[in-house]
C-alpha cells in the first residue's frame, strides 16, 4: 500500500522564526494523521523546524527543495547530500519546474541528483511536468517520458522509495488546476512507464503525487483519484490553517 502524502513546497518563503510559528500551529492537529505531511522549508528553516518538531512526530517530515549531487567541492552557494543529511531532512524536491526554467537544470544534472540523494539515504520527490507550449503542440508523454528516463538506471533496491510529483507547468502558481481527470490520468501514464523501465512491482510502489494549484478547496478532487497519491502544494501550504485542512482531507479520503 502507498502511504498518501501531501507535500508544502515553501519556496522561498518564511524565515526560521515564521517556520517555528508555523509548526506550533500545526503540529497537534496533524499528530494522529496517517497522511505523510512534509515541509519542505528553505534551507535556513530546516534546523529551528527540526529543533521544535524532535524526532518523535511521525506525522510530519522535513525535506529541502534542492541539493548538488557532489559531497563537497568548489560549488560557490550550492548545498550537498551530507548537509542536508546534517539537517536530518528525510525528503528533498529535485527537478522543480522552477529549477529547470530558471536555474536551466537539465534531465542529466537532475538525475546525479537523484542518484546522490539515493546514496545518501534522503528520498527524493522528482518533479516532472510538461510547459503550456508543449501541452498544445500535444507533447505532455514525450516530454516526461524523456524527463523520466534516468529511472531505468537508479539504484533498484532503492528506487520503490521514489516519490515523483507530475506538476504541469502551466497549472503551477496561476490558479489554474489541471482537471482531476486528466491529472488521474497522466499519473496512470507515469506508472506504466515505470512498469515498462523498472518492473511491475515497482510501479505498484512508487507514490505519484499531483502538483499545481492544489489548495484546500480543490484538493478532495484530486484524492478522490485512485492513481492520485497526494499533492504537492506550494502558495496553500503557506497558511497553517490550510495546510492542516488539505492535510485532514488527504486523510479522510486516502489515510488508513
Ligand atoms: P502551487 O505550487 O501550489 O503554488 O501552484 C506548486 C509547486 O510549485 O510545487
Amino acid at each position: 500500500m502507498r502511504n498518501p502524502m501531501v507535500a508544502g513546497n515553501w519556496k522561498m518563503h518564511k524565515t526560521g522564526e515564521e517556520a517555528r510559528e508555523f509548526l506550533s500551529a500545526v503540529k497537534e492537529s496533524v499528530k494522529g494523521e496517517t497522511v505523510e505531511a512534509v515541509l519542505c522549508a528553505p534551507f535556513t528553516a530546516l534546523p529551528p523546524l527540526r529543533e521544535a518538531l524532535g524526532r518523535s512526530h511521525a506525522s510530519i517530515k522535513l525535506g529541502a527543495q534542492n541539493m548538488h549531487w557532489e559531497e563537497k567541492g568548489a560549488y560557490t552557494g550550492e548545498i550537498s547530500p551530507l548537509m542536508l543529511q546534517e539537517l536530518e531532512v528525510d525528503y528533498v524536491i529535485l527537478g522543480h519546474s522552477e529549477r529547470r526554467a530558471y536555474f536551466h537544470e537539465t534531465d542529466a544534472e537532475i538525475e546525479k541528483k537523484v542518484f546522490s540523494a539515493f546514496a545518501h539515504g534522503l528520498t527524493p520527490i522528482l518533479c516532472v511536468g510538461e510547459t503550456l507550449a508543449e501541452r498544445e503542440k500535444g507533447e505532455t508523454e514525450q516530454v516526461i517520458s524523456r524527463q523520466l528516463q534516468g529511472l531505468k538506471n537508479f539504484p533498484k533496491e532503492k528506487i520503490s522509495s521514489l516519490v515523483i510529483a507530475y506538476e504541469p507547468v502551466w497549472a503551477i502558481g496561476t490558479g489554474k488546476t489541471a482537471s482531476a481527470e486528466e491529472a488521474a490520468r497522466v499519473i496512470g501514464w507515469i506508472r506504466r512507464q515505470i512498469f515498462t523501465l523498472v518492473s511491475e512491482e515497482v510501479s505498484r510502489e512508487v507514490r505519484i503525487l499531483y502538483g499545481g494549484s492544489v489548495n484546500a478547496e480543490n484538493i478532495d478532487q484530486f484524492m478522490a483519484e485512485e492513481e492520485i497519491d497526494g499533492a504537492l502544494v506550494g502558495g496553500a501550504s503557506l497558511k497553517p490553517e490550510s495546510f492542516v485542512k488539505m492535510v485532514e482531507i488527504a486523510g479522510r479520503r486516502k489515510g488508513r
